[in-house]
């Protein structure tokens, strides 16, 4: 039978208590069961971005003049973020609503750029190392641009001779991850700006999940090389307030180095009969507790708040990482941040996968080569213990052997 809206409304109480039923099946990402999906900085945190969100629930993000305290806290938070990502005196940007729409709109502003330089031009081509979030592929499908991937070292990060040598005339951008989400390395940002510059050609950083981390692990004492602003030739960089930002979901945020480069996510339209249309935002309508809960977060939370947290998450991927090479399965690359891959040919990745599911932990898998996925947050620092004693009783039950392509088909989202 379908479903039909009910003849008569349904008290909140009843409909409650089908919404606590409905989600009893869902993954348990608060017992830190998740590896993904979910960026969580601990409970005062989470109230801060929910009661600032409540606040705005029914503000919108389109009508800055209408709630003129939302475009104060936008601004605020693109400043507080260039400040962090050493953005110079003309480097501006905007907030979106997630990492694939900043990505969207680094795309196209870099397709305009390349059309308006390079009048007679092929298709434009994105080139990236095969590691790039696939929001860069969605992009140029629907923008009418080339993707084209390129191999990676064995460190799992862009290769600079492939990408060199991927490089045409028609490249309208060249992508380099801070870090990639499959194996959480970062990429060769220097080395790759420097060849987007000497091309011409306008290099973005997919910061969506480092933008808010990285700085925090760098002063930390993470290994990795700069990313941000601080290196010439990066044109755009893209970060997600809704993931290590920790702000509500439907947060991201996009920065150009310049205005020039910005002026192209700017869209204008008046030819209908209600006046002046204007969006940065490739959304016309945005939630404005997404707006404000970024910015409240990002204020609770300080630097010193941000630096106890990211040192708290990467002192749980060491403690895995530690505990995982023990047992024989050593990390894939040297990530330096909150996301690693683990695997090793000597065993059947993905039949120890199947086995953590049958102990209750969802699994989220690398297929190049096979091996297990995590985003780390808060929730996985109480259960590193749990997770390594599990994988130790998997590693040795007998296992029934994965089928093949089982990995590929385990890896969807
Ligand atoms: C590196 C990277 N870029 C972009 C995205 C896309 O972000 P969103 O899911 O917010 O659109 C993700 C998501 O995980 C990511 O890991």
């Amino acid at each position: 039978m379908t479903t039909q809206l009910p003849a008569h409304g349904i008290a909140w109480e009843e409909l409650q208590r089908q919404m606590k039923d409905a989600r009893s099946n869902d993954a348990d990402w608060r017992g830190g069961r998740l590896p993904m999906f979910i960026h969580y900085a601990g409970e005062d945190v989470l109230e801060v971005a929910k009661q600032a969100y409540l606040m705005y629930f029914s503000e919108n993000g389109l009508g800055p003049r209408a709630f003129c305290s939302l475009a104060k806290f936008e601004a605020e938070v693109v400043a507080m973020a260039l400040g962090l990502l050493h953005g110079g005196a003309d480097a501006c940007g905007a907030m979106t609503t997630g990492g694939t729409e900043s990505i969207f709109l680094a795309v196209k502003c870099a397709r305009d750029r390349a059309l308006a330089r390079r009048p007679g031009m092929g298709k434009p081509r994105i080139v990236m190392p095969r590691s790039a979030h696939p929001a860069f592929d969605k992009a140029a499908c629907f923008l009418g641009l080339e993707p084209v991937r390129t191999p990676l070292g064995a460190d799992f990060r862009a290769d600079m001779a492939a990408m060199r040598a991927a490089l045409t005339p028609d490249t309208a951008m060249l992508v380099g991850s801070a870090p990639s989400f499959p194996h959480g390395v970062v990429d060769p940002i220097p080395e790759l700006a420097a060849l987007a510059h000497e091309h011409g050609t306008w290099m973005h950083v997919d910061a969506c999940v480092g933008g808010y981390f990285a700085p925090f692990a760098r002063e930390l004492g993470a290994d990795i090389p700069d990313f941000d602003f601080a290196v010439k030739g990066v044109t755009s960089i893209s970060a997600d307030l809704h993931k290590y930002g920790y702000a509500a979901k439907g947060a991201s945020t996009l920065f150009f180095a310049d205005a020039a480069s910005f002026a192209l996510m700017g869209y204008h339209f008046d030819d209908w009969p209600r006046g002046q249309y204007f969006t940065h935002t490739l959304v016309g309508t945005r939630a404005g507790g997404a707006i404000a809960s970024a910015w409240a977060v990002m204020n609770h939370l300080g630097q010193d708040g941000y630096l106890r947290v990211t040192e708290r998450v990467l002192s749980t991927r060491r403690s895995m990482q530690a505990g995982l090479e023990t047992l024989g399965l050593p990390t894939l690359g040297n990530p330096q941040l909150s996301i690693f891959a683990f695997g090793s040919p000597l065993h059947d990745m993905a039949a120890i996968g199947q086995g953590m599911a049958a102990r209750g932990w969802t699994v989220g898998y690398v297929t190049d080569p096979p091996g297990i996925h995590h985003m780390l947050n808060l929730t996985h620092e109480p259960v590193v213990g749990r997770y390594l004693g599990d994988m130790g009783a998997v590693l040795r039950a007998p296992q029934t052997p994965s089928m093949a392509g089982q990995v590929s088909m385990d890896a969807r989202y």
